[in-house]
């Protein structure tokens, strides 16, 4: 895809951060957007930001651990403006700590949200694309879905973060095999450090549910990183190029070798005397 005028983008996690800087770049490219949040009230500031730049926009208070908030998503999506073109599957949330602190409480909630939250909008909304793309000979679509350089190398703490990154790296490849011979277009995009609210996902949970990892461990990492609107554009071009992967670092270089060579040693090493 490489015209967005008039195209309609549905953004999860619209209302804050690198969600909201797709957004501000789609706008800018002349596509309409919902911004699906979890958070209403941020996600209704986001959408009259978005109107102010020329564009349509809604706001629709969307939970991906809910199936019928997810429908209902969709179901405002249609109604407001008949079809969808593009979705970015990117609402996430963040809680770090050592391993030993990681409860089942704190892996459901990472897991619900970044990797079960993706499969549920991912496969609803695809589902639609590859039905309007034959309804509607060559409309085409686009899916972006989020994980991070974390979905390729974890560096210890954040278990559960780690495993559902890894866990959208693999959805999001099946995926763009899956829907390649439907003429849907799917990238994975692998941020590096941005700085966003991130560090603060803690909000979202109720203070029963407070229990090992915090959210606020990230903020080193990223404080400091690269403003979420410079990542919008990189997204954008990364689509009309149709890349499995967009990366938005390009000092990651060493790291992913010292991975690689690492899997690709043990692998020269099957058979080794022991
Ligand atoms: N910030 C980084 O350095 C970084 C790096 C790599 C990947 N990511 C990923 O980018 C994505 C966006 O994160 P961000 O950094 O912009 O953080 P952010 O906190 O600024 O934005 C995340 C948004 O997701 C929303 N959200 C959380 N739970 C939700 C739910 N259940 N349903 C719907 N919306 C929900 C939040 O309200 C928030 O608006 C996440 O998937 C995150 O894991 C971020």
């Amino acid at each position: 895809m490489d015209n967005f005028t008039d195209k309609i983008a549905v953004v999860t996690g619209g209302a804050s951060g690198i969600g909201l800087g797709i957004a501000r770049a789609l706008a800018a490219a002349g596509a309409h957007i919902v911004v699906a949040d979890i958070d209403e009230d941020a996600a209704k500031k986001s959408a009259e930001d978005l109107r102010g730049r020329g564009v349509r926009s809604i706001a629709v208070r969307t939970d991906v651990r809910e199936d019928d908030s997810v429908a209902s998503l969709f179901d405002a999506a249609q109604s407001e403006f008949g079809g969808i073109d593009l979705l970015f599957n990117n609402a996430g949330v963040y809680l770090g700590g050592e391993m030993r602190d990681c409860t089942e409480d704190d892996w459901r909630f990472v897991l619900d949200v970044n990797l079960d939250g993706v499969f549920r909008i991912g496969q609803k909304i695809a589902a639609f694309l590859r039905e309007q793309n034959l309804r509607e000979e060559g409309r085409g679509g686009y899916v972006v879905n989020t994980a991070s350089i974390g979905g390729f190398m974890s560096h210890g703490g954040g278990v559960a973060y780690a495993a559902s990154k890894y866990g959208v790296v693999a959805y999001s490849e099946a995926m763009r095999m899956d829907l390649e011979a439907d003429g849907i277009g799917v990238s994975t995009l692998c941020p590096g450090p941005i700085d966003t609210n991130l560090p603060a996902s803690d909000r979202l949970r109720s203070d029963h549910e407070k229990t090992g990892g915090v959210s606020e461990a990230l903020s080193p990492f990223i404080r400091g990183g690269m403003k979420p609107d410079d990542i919008g554009p990189i997204v954008l071009s990364g689509i009309r190029r149709n890349l499995p992967y967009i990366f938005t670092h390009d000092d990651m270089r060493e790291s992913f070798q010292a991975r690689f060579d690492s899997v690709m040693d043990c692998i020269d090493r099957i058979g080794e005397p022991s």
